[in-house]
C-alpha cells in the first residue's frame, strides 16, 4: 500500500465516520435511490475481442460454462478498446481471472470507474483516501470481534444479520442485489494469498436458467422478486423491532445488456420472496432455484488465487448480474488473505421478453 502511494499513517483500513453511518432504514434506502446513467461498455465491443486476445499470451477457459483466465496482460495498461472487449468477455463467461498483476488501488478504482458508477458503501472499511475501494480482509474483521471460526466461516461477509447464520461456510450470493441499480462488473484483487486454500467459487446464471424446463422458464419469465441488503437498519417508526434489511423488487429472470442473454437472478442469501405467490409456494420454488445454482457442479468454477510470481497479486472480475459466488475460509486465518474490491453498479435490472437464453442464442440443444 505504501508502494502504491497510499497513506496508512492514520491506520489501515479506513473506516467510515461513525457519525455519518446510516442508522435508519429510510436513510439507507435513499442512498443511490435515483436513476444513474449507465453505459454498457460490453455492448458495442468487438465480439471477436481482437484487441484483447491479440495482446494476450494465452486465453484459457477453465470450465465449459464459466470462468476464463487471461495470461500475459496487465489490467493497469489496458486500452479503452480492450476494456470494452473485457467487459463483454466477463458478461459472456461470468468471471475472468488475471494472475501476476501489479495493480495499485487507484488503478483498480479507475478501471471500475470506466465500467460504471462505483459503489461507495456507507459502512464498510476501505483503502485510506479511496472510498469505493473496499478492503476485503476477513482476518482483520475476525480480530474486531466477528465470530469467524472453523464452524462459523459463513460470517465472513455478512455479519450476524445473515439470513442463515448457522451455515458452515459462506452462503452462495451475488453482491448488492438490494440496490436500485445492482452490482455489475466487480473486481476483487488479492495481494496476499494463503499458500493453501482461500479459494472462491462462482456459478453461471445463464446456465442455471438453461437447466430449467421450458415450462418452468415460461413460468418464471417476467416474475419479480424481493431482494434484501446484507446490512440491517432500524425502522424509525418501530426502532425496538431491531434491524431490518433494505428491500427492493427486481425481475427474477433478467436480461444482460451486453450479451442479450437471460439469467436466473436469485440467490439464497438475498432473495426474500417471489411476488404474487403464497409464502409456501415462493419458498418451495426459490429453494429449488437455489439448488439449481448450488448443486450443479458443471456450471461452477472453483478458483485458487495463487499467482505464479512472488510479490504479485491476482484479480478476478465477475459480472454480478449473471453469477453467484462464495468464498472458502479454510485457511482459518493462519495465513494472510487480503484484497481490495471495486464494484461498478450496472443498469436498473430489466427483463426483455424478446431476449434469448444463452444456449438458445448459441444454437445449442435444449433437450429435456
Ligand atoms: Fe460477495
Amino acid at each position: 500500500m505504501i508502494d502504491a502511494g497510499i497513506d496508512i499513517s492514520k491506520g489501515y483500513p479506513e473506516v467510515p465516520d461513525y457519525n455519518k453511518v446510516p442508522i435508519y432504514l429510510d436513510e439507507a434506502f435513499s442512498i443511490r435511490n435515483e436513476d444513474y446513467p449507465y453505459i454498457e461498455r460490453g455492448k458495442h465491443a468487438d465480439p471477436e475481442k481482437k484487441a484483447l486476445f491479440g495482446a494476450a499470451k494465452e486465453v484459457i477457459d477453465l470450465t465449459k460454462h464459466i470462468g476464463t483466465e487471461i495470461v500475459g496482460l496487465q489490467l493497469a495498461d489496458l486500452t479503452d478498446q480492450q476494456k470494452d472487449e473485457l467487459a463483454l468477455l466477463i458478461a459472456e463467461r461470468g468471471v475472468v481471472f488475471f494472475r501476476d498483476q501489479k495493480l495499485s488501488p487507484q488503478k483498480q478504482w479507475d478501471l471500475g470507474d470506466y465500467w460504471g458508477q462505483i459503489e461507495k458503501h456507507a459502512q464498510v472499511q476501505h483503502v485510506p483516501g479511496l472510498k469505493g475501494n473496499t478492503v476485503i480482509w476477513n482476518d482483520y474483521r475476525a480480530k474486531k470481534g466477528m465470530n469467524l471460526t472453523f464452524k462459523n466461516a459463513n460470517y465472513c461477509n455478512f455479519g450476524t444479520g445473515n439470513k442463515f447464520p448457522d451455515r458452515g461456510n459462506q452462503v452462495w450470493h451475488s453482491d448488492l442485489c438490494h440496490e436500485h441499480q445492482t452490482a455489475g462488473y466487480t473486481h476483487l484483487h488479492l495481494d496476499a494469498i494463503p499458500s493453501v486454500g482461500g479459494d472462491t467459487l462462482w456459478a453461471s446464471g445463464y446456465a442455471a436458467y438453461d437447466k430449467l424446463s421450458e415450462e418452468m422458464k415460461k413460468f418464471l419469465d417476467g416474475k419479480q422478486g424481493v431482494y434484501c441488503s446484507a446490512h440491517g437498519y432500524l425502522d424509525r417508526n418501530d426502532p425496538f423491532a431491531g434491524p431490518k434489511k433494505i428491500e427492493r423488487v427486481h425481475p427474477l429472470i433478467r436480461t444482460n445488456p451486453a450479451t442479450g442473454w437471460k439469467s436466473l437472478f436469485v440467490n439464497r442469501n438475498m432473495t426474500v420472496r417471489i411476488l404474487g405467490l403464497s409464502p409456501v409456494e415462493s419458498d418451495i420454488i426459490l429453494g429449488y432455484l437455489y439448488d439449481v445454482y448450488e448443486k450443479n457442479a458443471d456450471i461452477q468454477v472453483r478458483f485458487n488465487w495463487k499467482p505464479s510470481k512472488e510479490g504479485y497479486g491476482t484479480s478476478a472480475i465477475w459480472d454480478n448480474r449473471v453469477t453467484q459466488h462464495r468464498s472458502i475460509w479454510d485457511h482459518e486465518g493462519e495465513e494472510l488473505r487480503h484484497g481490495t474490491r471495486v464494484t461498478s453498479l450496472a443498469e436498473i435490472p430489466y427483463f426483455d421478453p424478446d431476449s434469448k437464453s444463452q444456449r438458445e442464442d448459441l444454437g445449442l440443444p435444449l433437450d429435456e
